[in-house]
């Protein structure tokens, strides 16, 4: 086989009887100096597009001819290559799957459309939903990393013999076992399945920032089980472990198996369906109801001055999570107005039972983490709180409410979502800071 350095011996030597009269000589790797380059650029100019073209097709240059076993991979050298490479490019030839333009034209706002769209996808503007535009750049100002949260009281406290009772550890464990999947199975859900069938460029931008914001979720939590020193191990599987973990998690996961399926299409009232069964199940339910058990232990448990840390974290965190709540309700509810025939009294009646089954899962996972009273709340408390979301989120999509008459047990809750509050209650900095542009000095 002729190695490289046979092929720089053959190359260097004019009229060797081994390799014949070269059809173009190539530049080997080595000849890298500016007049090498120039040359070839100039014998390149003497030739046609054809023969342009089988110089540079798939970097194969024959070495010499009739004698097809002297083929050897050059890569041509940058410099040469760019500007042939540049020279073929034209306008964006229509591909489907990335851009499913149908035309060439200027977007219009009536071209634009949720699900289904024809318009181009990479145009940006005009806007049709500023409200998604907006939620992008509250989400943008709102941006903060695990690692600027002191976790020092935290570190002191989980290892101290007697700072948390048992029942507190395993509602820490337990939380930081189910969020630290939970939001991976958002992040992929986003990613491998909604970014593509979404067909809104500026609905994308948001599901961009939120699989970010997901990410740093993941993050935080990754922060905490390591700052606190927890066998890792054990938090990460126990969705596989934990019968009350693993539930919510697999009940998820059955509404992103067939939409996940690079072949899935929407564009038939059953496949269309299949999607707002996504949206509901993800945000309405994992986002909307699997969250708020854990959400409220641990952030109880920071205004109680334990686990200050952890607790601001969550608090970050639960402040993302309403924005995306709030989102995927925005876009589900644009989905049914754009589509009605879609949300007939079966897909009602479905996406009700959805969310009561969440409600349900939620309750099982808040006796499972609380059999005592604990930090001012036990089961019963909790339960009602989740019904009261649950009444919530029917609502928010349109439907009749479930649970009469409940109440809000923890109006406090409401308070750590809002994102107007100034300083948060462990005084250790403001919670509203913000990034960038959106700073205002004053
Ligand atoms: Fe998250
Ligand atoms: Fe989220």
């Amino acid at each position: 086989m002729l190695s490289w350095e046979d092929y720089k011996e053959d190359a260097a030597s004019p009229g060797s009887a081994n390799t014949g009269p070269a059809k173009r000589q190539a530049a080997p790797a080595s000849a890298s100096s500016l007049g090498s380059s120039l040359d070839l650029i100039g014998d390149m100019d003497d030739l046609d597009d054809d023969e342009l073209e089988d110089e540079m097709d798939g970097g194969l240059i024959q070495v010499a001819e009739n004698t097809p076993t002297l083929t050897t991979q050059v890569t041509p050298e940058p410099t040469v290559a760019a500007p042939v490479a540049v020279a073929a490019v034209s306008a964006p030839t229509p591909v489907a799957a990335v851009t499913q333009p149908e035309t060439r034209e200027r977007v219009t706002v009536d071209q634009k459309a949720m699900i289904n769209c024809r318009a181009d996808l990479n145009q940006l503007v005009p806007f049709k939903y500023e409200w998604a535009w907006q939620k992008y750049l509250d989400g943008c100002a709102n941006h903060w990393m695990p690692q600027e949260v002191n976790m020092t009281a935290d570190i002191a406290l989980w290892k101290s013999d007697n700072g948390l009772t048992e029942d507190e550890r395993v509602v820490i464990k337990r939380s930081l076992g189910f969020f630290s999947t939970a939001d991976s199975l958002v992040a992929n859900n986003l990613v491998l399945a909604l970014y593509r069938l979404i067909t809104n460029p500026e609905c994308r931008q948001y599901i961009l920032r939120q699989a970010f914001e997901e990410a740093i979720h993941t993050h935080a939590y990754q922060y905490c089980i390591e700052s606190l020193g927890m066998d890792e191990g054990e938090i990460f599987n126990m969705y596989h472990e934990v019968p009350v973990v693993a539930k919510k998690a697999s009940w998820a996961l059955e509404y992103t198996t067939g939409i996940s399926n690079p072949e899935f299409t929407t564009g038939t009232p059953e496949t269309d369906r299949e999607l707002l069964k996504n949206l509901i199940a993800y945000y309405c339910v994992l986002e909307g109801v699997f969250f708020y058990c854990g959400f409220t232990q641990i952030l109880s448990m920071g205004r109680r001055n334990k686990m200050s840390g952890t607790s601001e974290q969550f608090q970050y965190i639960l402040r993302d999570e309403s924005m995306h709540v709030n989102f995927g309700i925005d876009v589900i509810n644009q989905i049914k107005l754009e589509n009605p025939h879609l949300w007939d009294a079966d897909m009602q009646a479905l996406a009700r039972k959805m969310i009561l089954e969440g409600t349900e899962l939620e309750i099982e996972y808040a006796k499972d983490t609380m059999p005592r009273g604990i930090l001012g709340m036990n089961a019963n408390m909790m339960a009602e709180y989740l019904q009261f979301i649950a009444n919530r989120r029917l609502a928010q999509i349109g439907l009749t409410e479930a649970f009469a008459g409940a109440k809000n047990p923890f109006p406090w809750m409401s308070e750590m979502m809002d994102l107007k509050k100034e300083k948060n209650f462990f005084e250790t900095r403001v919670t509203e800071y913000q990034t960038g542009g959106a700073l205002s000095w004053d």
